[in-house]
């Protein structure tokens, strides 16, 4: 075994023998600001990071660093409020470690959020975004070294963001009226918020928004089989479509004045897994 199947081993283990037989249909990640959904959960079992080894403590303000398994929408759940992010100095495999940690518990979908910039002119911040597909500019990969067991050496990533998830998520989103838009997510390694130039050139490129977080996990989980959806949260413009400096702040704003929208997405989609 290596070391890192033995560390995606324990943590399982030590999650598993708190959830009393209970196990996960999917694993939802959620992104700054955004934790909150996992009070929802109804017959919660809270784990803190500091009591699953091999999980690293929590460093950044607005990232909670629990584990929550409970229902919501008729389904079992694990809700990670915070997640690891690389820019604290993680490796990619810490990043993607709950991933790999949740499909060993059982979960068959990943669920993935996070905070983002809009590069898309026409994004309003407040804007909610299903990611159809993403860019991986951090340079980093979370399948670097041995081919650990149950994943593939070559993932196909062609369809990466379910489409029949993505069905699902917009078929919710007109059953409550909530706006959302699609497009490209781009992963950045930060923790720097992007130059104005950096913006021009991932507009080019084809990004329609802008975060630090997300591709490593969605590596990881489609390495593994698990049917991916994202959704992103405009919570600012990106660096030189707005005139303002951008700021942490901000981004947890905007994130808190979503959060009705948001959960009622998430619920709805959630009852609608298979
Ligand atoms: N850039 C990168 N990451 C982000 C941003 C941004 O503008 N907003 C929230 N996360």
């Amino acid at each position: 075994m290596t070391d890192e199947s033995a560390r995606i081993a324990t943590a399982a283990d030590a999650i598993r023998s708190r959830l009393e037989g209970r196990r996960p249909a999917a694993l939802l990640v959620l992104g700054s600001g955004l934790g909150g959904f996992a009070d929802r959960l109804e017959q919660p079992v809270r784990i803190p990071w500091a009591e699953i080894p091999g999980f690293p403590p929590p460093t950044v303000p607005g990232h909670d660093g629990v584990l929550v398994l409970g229902r919501v929408g008729g389904r079992e759940v694990l809700a990670q409020a915070g997640r690891f992010h690389m820019y604290e100095g993680h490796p990619a495999q810490v990043v993607a470690l709950p991933v790999r940690v949740a499909a060993a518990l059982g979960a068959g979908t990943l669920l993935v959020t996070n905070a983002a910039g809009g590069v898309r002119r026409t994004f309003a911040p407040g804007a909610l975004m299903l990611i159809a597909d993403h860019l991986n500019l951090t340079g980093r990969n979370p399948l670097i070294g041995l081919v650990l067991p149950g994943e593939e050496r070559f993932p196909d990533m062609s369809a990466a963001y379910d489409p029949g998830l993505r069905a699902v998520a917009r078929a919710v989103a007109r059953a409550h009226g909530i706006a959302l838009e699609e497009g490209v997510y781009e992963g950045l390694l930060g923790p720097t918020y992007e130059t104005p130039a950096e913006v021009r050139m991932l507009e080019r490129l084809g990004a329609d928004a802008v975060g630090m977080s997300t591709v490593m996990e969605v590596i990881a989980a489609r390495a593994r089989g698990l049917r991916c959806l994202g959704i992103s949260t405009i919570t600012n413009l990106a660096a030189g479509i707005s005139a303002s400096p951008l700021s942490h702040a901000e981004v947890m704003e905007t994130a808190a004045r979503v959060r009705d929208d948001f959960g009622r997405l998430l619920e709805g989609i959630l009852a609608r897994l298979d």
